[in-house]
């Protein structure tokens, strides 16, 4: 797989037509992915207001494995690998919240909240006495880096910042920039839209929310956001679109979106909306496997926004039926990139879908960290790629 991808580099496709389909299909390449781009990078997994009590636990999959994430007694999130020390079992199965410790429920061995493990009974005979060599203090929970930017918690399973790795102040950085005019600490959540798991790849989500190209077709019926008001947004591994409207005139129709927008993420799968006058949208969008996508999205309000109960409940409605839209495109995407007629992939507009471009790029240098010669070419040679 990784040959057949390397070769695929070494033509001009990736100038041309973006990533071949089987990235998008094959569970291969997936496990590919899971040991370079979900183990390398900052992966956003969940929401800080969903673990709001000390004891609070959730589980999260990354890069296909298990772990999760509690709110210890210094108030703080932090995520271990789901698995208990003992015989392997995944620790915590749903989410809730654990009070002090946490108790596999096999053969009871107990950790508290900062994955310390407290007892092993019987683990050395009958007197509960550990056998002679073993200490408790050798058997914790293995930790991950874990980072929370205001709502929103990630974790990187490489907690090295070298090898290509970033810190997270420096990946979070052009994003914050761009947010610089909202004052996060202001904001509450106000409503959640689980959307269960989609028939598509994790890919074809990130590159439909950066790419405005496809808002005045695929979401004719929801916004209202001329075609020619957007510009895509590149900036490292910051990567999405803008739409700025003179007047916001329509800023108090909750059935459309009408007013100035940012749709931005961050590589690899964190996504934040910007709404003005005062709204934002984040989906978390986790890779279940190479056609399935498993997705929510939490709607956010300034805290003093009088909004009633009925308004959010539009707006709610509203975001439900963007999104419906889009999964019904990307749904489609996957459906088409089994023919051979995809193998090469499509076509980018040079204009509309540089961002995708950048996305691509991205995962290839994800894939092969130590730098491509043919991927930088294809970067040299993209402004006349119909040449
Ligand atoms: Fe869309």
């Amino acid at each position: 797989m990784i040959d057949q991808f390397e070769n695929f580099l070494k033509t001009d496709n990736l100038v041309k037509h973006g990533l071949p389909a089987f990235v998008y299909t094959s569970d291969a390449f997936r496990e590919i992915e899971n040991h370079t781009v979900f183990t390398n990078s900052w992966v956003f997994v969940g929401f800080a207001h969903e673990l709001g009590e000390i004891g609070d636990v959730q589980p999260v999959t990354v890069a296909g494995k298990p772990f999760f994430l509690v709110r210890n007694d210094n108030n703080e999130i932090t995520a271990f690998h789901n698995v208990c020390r003992h015989r392997c079992l995944k620790l915590i199965e749903s989410s809730g919240n654990c009070g002090q410790l946490i108790q596999c429920p096999y053969h009871s061995w107990i950790y508290d909240l900062q994955g310390a493990l407290k007892a092993a009974p019987y683990f050395g005979g009958r007197d509960r006495k550990p056998p002679p060599g073993f200490l408790l203090e050798d058997h914790g929970l293995v930790a991950v880096s874990c980072e929370t930017w205001h709502d929103w918690i990630f974790i990187r399973i490489n907690g090295e910042d070298t090898d290509g790795g970033l810190a997270f102040d420096k990946f979070i950085a052009p994003l914050k920039k761009r947010l610089e005019n909202i004052d996060l600490a202001q904001i509450k959540p106000v409503a959640t839209i689980d959307f269960g798991v989609l028939q598509t790849n994790w890919k074809a989500l990130m590159e439909n929310f950066i790419e405005p190209y496809h808002v005045q077709f695929v979401h004719k019926t929801t916004t209202s956001q001329p075609l020619v008001d957007h510009y895509t947004i590149l900036e490292d591994h910051c990567l999405g679109s803008g739409c700025d409207i003179a007047e916001d005139k329509n800023k108090d129709d909750l059935k459309t979106l009408a007013v100035s927008s940012r749709f931005l993420t961050l590589f690899p799968n964190f996504v934040i909306g910007t709404y003005a006058p005062d709204q934002l949208g984040v989906h978390l969008n986790i890779p279940v496997n190479a056609g399935e996508t498993r997705q929510r999205r939490v709607i956010y309000l300034h805290k003093d926004n009088p909004a009633s109960e009925k308004e959010i409940q539009q707006t709610r409605q509203l975001w439900y039926d963007v999104h419906k839209q889009d999964h019904a495109i990307c749904e489609r995407l996957q459906l088409g990139r089994v023919s051979e007629i995809a193998a090469d992939g499509g076509y980018l507009s040079p204009h509309w879908e540089d961002s995708v471009r950048r996305f691509q790029e991205l995962v290839v240098e994800s894939v092969f960290p130590q730098g491509d010669a043919s991927c930088a070419d294809a970067k040299m040679r993209k402004n006349n790629f119909y040449d």
